[in-house]
């Protein structure tokens, strides 16, 4: 939970931006720069009815190496025998996706057990868990906190979880909060690297470029992330990964991070509000509000209807192009960028920041939002006078008329579960597991995410038929959606009145459904925990593990098998080709049976061979010791961080504001 303490510090850094003015020798790192256009080609944007060639191509090559690792998979973790795998594949290769969703630091570590225990070069992944699984995926998809785990394993050249843990690596020391870095002991080097972010930030300032809250972010946060990278990757840019060869070979699957557009002079986020992915070739939307991408290198770029118009008559025409805006840092802090929510849920008393407190926020907040620093600016606007937009909701066309793109936290829309991108007919997903690290309900999920996915492909922005039908949260929870893994769409035959008459005509992928749960450690912890001990960071990403593999294939060493029918049933119907017994065995445990529950709205026990004991009056034992009751700052002396903090932010406050 949000408290007084991790406010203060979160207003401290916010109000860094008040300060911007700090200049001094502008290094030219993490400001983007002049460069050529490229060669042969005025349209940096193009309409979004296909797959760009890039995607295609790469795609190709990623499908010859994860149709062997299937078969590796199906035949070495799987009893589903005698199953014709040419055949399944023969029109279409199996096509598998994976998304994490946001939760700050508890998304990430806890995602990070969720994937290492599909990956092979996991101790044990192999023997107790899905390891070969990520080597057959596709598709990776992450928002916020989840991106914070795919971009650091993808721009640290493709590393293992395990590595992290074995420290082969220097990646998430979470000792210390972002927002007190070096600890309150030692304060004067905390404000250093903040001096340090003030001029990193500043070389974009002085190169022309609006900032915002979230530059500042993106540097703090990749100080955690490319510890390793010259100036902590301030340099590296997302589509840098094009070069990268474990991306160029295809050797890991293609990561996509999700973040929502905030239409101009607006201050919420809706379930209709336009869905942006960034993905290493490109950045833009699917949704009839925009239907326009646009070459991510390029952002940064002054484009007009996607055509390069320089800013600077003078200059020549070769470098009417910038590169360098698509910072990872800054793709990373986009995705997670939820500072404006600060200002919309103050009031909130669950919070309980005192009046004194709040006042100093709201001025500082309210600064902040009138100044449009509180969220994620991108200016230019690459989508500057797009015509590709059609009718949707009554925002079409807002993003094109706007020089600048107003960028938010992906989760704001109520889909924390990044699904946009993996459920679009021209990706053609056979499968999508979802691994949910949502707070919702005592800081675990409870299926909401997902309901609003399929909820908004029959809004004004949506495709029907493109995500299969789930219940409510009350189900969810009582029927133990959240406490096993359960398989949504299992019969494409019965997602057909899904489609209207104009829809798209493709199938929806089958969904795998796997929501965090305390097995080992209570994994519940706050969004605002800033901070982890190596035991709690080791804690959490075991009983991400233990998740994913049904707690070590120990409640059920069927699990694998389950799975993999799964993942092969959609090739199965495309072709004609009975299920196995094993896996009609299968689908009666794993498959939503289409059930609501009546009864009570009892909230899930926490049971299902979880650790968690329930009293008497349903109340479980243990959910607040570690975990609900949330950010218990390690190593920060809360009184005496607030008064620091509080004299900072005093210090910083805009006067006559
Ligand atoms: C499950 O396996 C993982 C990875 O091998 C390991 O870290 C964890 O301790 C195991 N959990 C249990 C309960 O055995
Ligand atoms: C995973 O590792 C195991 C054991 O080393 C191997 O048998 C299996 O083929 C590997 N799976 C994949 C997909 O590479
Ligand atoms: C990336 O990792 C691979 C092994 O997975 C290694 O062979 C290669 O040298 C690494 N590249 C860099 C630039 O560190
Ligand atoms: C701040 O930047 C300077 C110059 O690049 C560097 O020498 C110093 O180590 C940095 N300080 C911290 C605390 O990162
Ligand atoms: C961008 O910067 C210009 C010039 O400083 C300022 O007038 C404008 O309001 C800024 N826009 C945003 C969205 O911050
Ligand atoms: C989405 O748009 C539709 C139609 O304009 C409207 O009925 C609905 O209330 C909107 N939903 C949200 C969450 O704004
Ligand atoms: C325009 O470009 C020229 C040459 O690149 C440069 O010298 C000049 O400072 C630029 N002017 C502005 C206003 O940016
Ligand atoms: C919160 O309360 C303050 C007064 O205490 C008020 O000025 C502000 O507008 C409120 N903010 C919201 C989002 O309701
Ligand atoms: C898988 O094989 C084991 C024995 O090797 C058997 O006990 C089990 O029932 C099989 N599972 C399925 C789903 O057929
Ligand atoms: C099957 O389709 C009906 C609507 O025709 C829907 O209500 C039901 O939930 C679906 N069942 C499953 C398991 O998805
Ligand atoms: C959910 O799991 C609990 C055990 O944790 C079990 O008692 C209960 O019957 C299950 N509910 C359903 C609907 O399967
Ligand atoms: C159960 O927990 C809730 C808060 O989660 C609390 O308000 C209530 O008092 C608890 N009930 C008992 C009997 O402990």
């Amino acid at each position: 939970m949000l408290n007084q303490a991790i406010l203060l510090e979160i207003l401290f850094l916010l109000s860094l931006i008040c300060q911007l003015t700090l200049a001094w020798s502008p290094t030219d790192s993490y400001a983007p720069g002049p460069i050529s256009c490229p060669a042969g080609k005025s349209q940096l944007t193009r309409k979004a009815n296909s797959l760009s060639s890039s995607e295609k191509d790469w795609v190709a090559k990623r499908h010859a190496k994860t149709k062997e690792n299937l078969l590796k998979f199906l035949e070495s973790k799987t009893n589903i025998s005698s199953i014709d795998y040419e055949k399944l594949t023969k029109t279409k290769d199996i096509n598998i996706g994976l998304a994490f969703s946001g939760g700050g630091y508890r998304a990430m570590l806890s995602g990070a057990g969720m994937l290492s225990a599909l990956d092979n070069r996991t101790k044990g992944a192999f023997e107790h868990g899905l390891g070969g699984l990520l080597e057959s995926s596709t598709y990776i998809a992450g928002l916020s906190g989840g991106n914070w785990l795919t971009g650091t394993l993808a721009m640290n050249n493709w590393t293992s979880v395990q590595d992290i843990i074995d420290h082969k690596n220097d990646l998430w020391d979470l000792q210390h909060s972002i927002f007190n870095p070096a600890g309150t002991k030692h304060i004067l080097e905390t404000v250093e690297i903040f001096s340090n972010i003030s001029s990193e930030v500043d070389d974009k300032k002085h190169a022309g470029f609006n900032i915002s809250m979230t530059d500042i972010w993106a540097r703090a946060l990749s100080r955690d992330f490319f510890p390793h990278q010259i100036n902590y990757g301030a340099a590296l840019t997302w589509s840098g990964l094009r070069s990268a060869s474990v991306f160029a070979n295809a050797e890991m699957p293609f990561p996509i991070s999700v973040s929502d557009g905030r239409y101009p002079d607006t201050k919420i986020v809706t379930l209709n509000s336009t869905n942006f992915e960034f993905n290493p070739y490109e950045m833009g939307s699917w949704d009839p509000t925009l239907n326009t991408f646009v070459d991510v290198k390029y952002i940064g770029t002054h484009l007009k209807n996607g055509k390069p118009v320089g800013t600077n008559s003078s200059s020549s025409s070769k470098e009417k192009c910038v590169a360098g805006y698509d910072n990872v840092g800054f793709v990373m802090g986009t995705s997670s960028s939820l500072f404006n929510q600060f200002l919309l849920q103050i009031n909130n008393s669950k919070y309980k920041i005192s009046d004194n407190i709040k006042k100093v926020a709201v001025k500082v907040l309210n600064k902040l939002s009138n100044e449009k620093n509180d969220i994620s600016v991108v200016k230019p606007n690459p989508f500057y006078k797009t015509t590709n937009f059609q009718n949707g909701n009554g925002s079409s066309g807002a993003i094109a008329k706007d020089d600048t793109l107003y960028l938010v936290d992906g989760g704001e829309d109520g889909q924390n579960v990044p699904l946009s991108p993996l459920i679009q007919p021209k990706r053609d997903l056979d499968v999508v597991i979802a691994f949910d690290n949502s707070a919702d309900t005592k800081s675990f999920p409870n299926g909401e995410s997902l309901i609003n996915t399929y909820e908004r492909q029959f809004g004004p922005v949506g495709i029907p038929g493109s995500f299969p039908y789930v219940p409510d949260t009350n189900t969810f929870l009582a029927n133990n959606l959240t406490a096993k893994p359960t398989f949504f769409g299992c019969d494409a035959k019965n997602l057909t009145s899904l489609n209207n008459a104009n829809s798209n005509s493709s199938v929806a992928p089958l969904v795998v459904y796997i929501a965090n749960r305390p097995f080992t450690f209570w994994s519940n912890t706050s969004t605002f925990k800033m901070s982890y001990t190596e035991k709690e960071k080791t804690g959490m990403i075991s009983n991400g593990f233990e998740v994913a593999s049904r707690k070590n294939l120990t409640l059920d060493r069927e699990w694998p098998t389950c799975l993999g029918c799964a993942l092969i049933r959609r090739a199965e119907e495309r072709n004609n080709i009975e299920q196995s017994d094993a896996c009609k065995k299968c689908f009666q445990e794993y498959c939503w049976d289409g059930k609501i529950s009546t009864g009570s709205t009892t909230p899930s026990t926490y049971t299902l061979d979880g650790m968690a004991t329930v009293n008497a009056s349903g109340n479980s034992t243990k959910t607040s010791s570690t975990g609900a009751a949330g950010f218990t700052a390690e190593g920060l002396d809360k009184g005496k961080t607030s008064n620091i903090f509080g004299k900072i932010v005093n210090h910083f406050i805009p006067h006559g504001n």
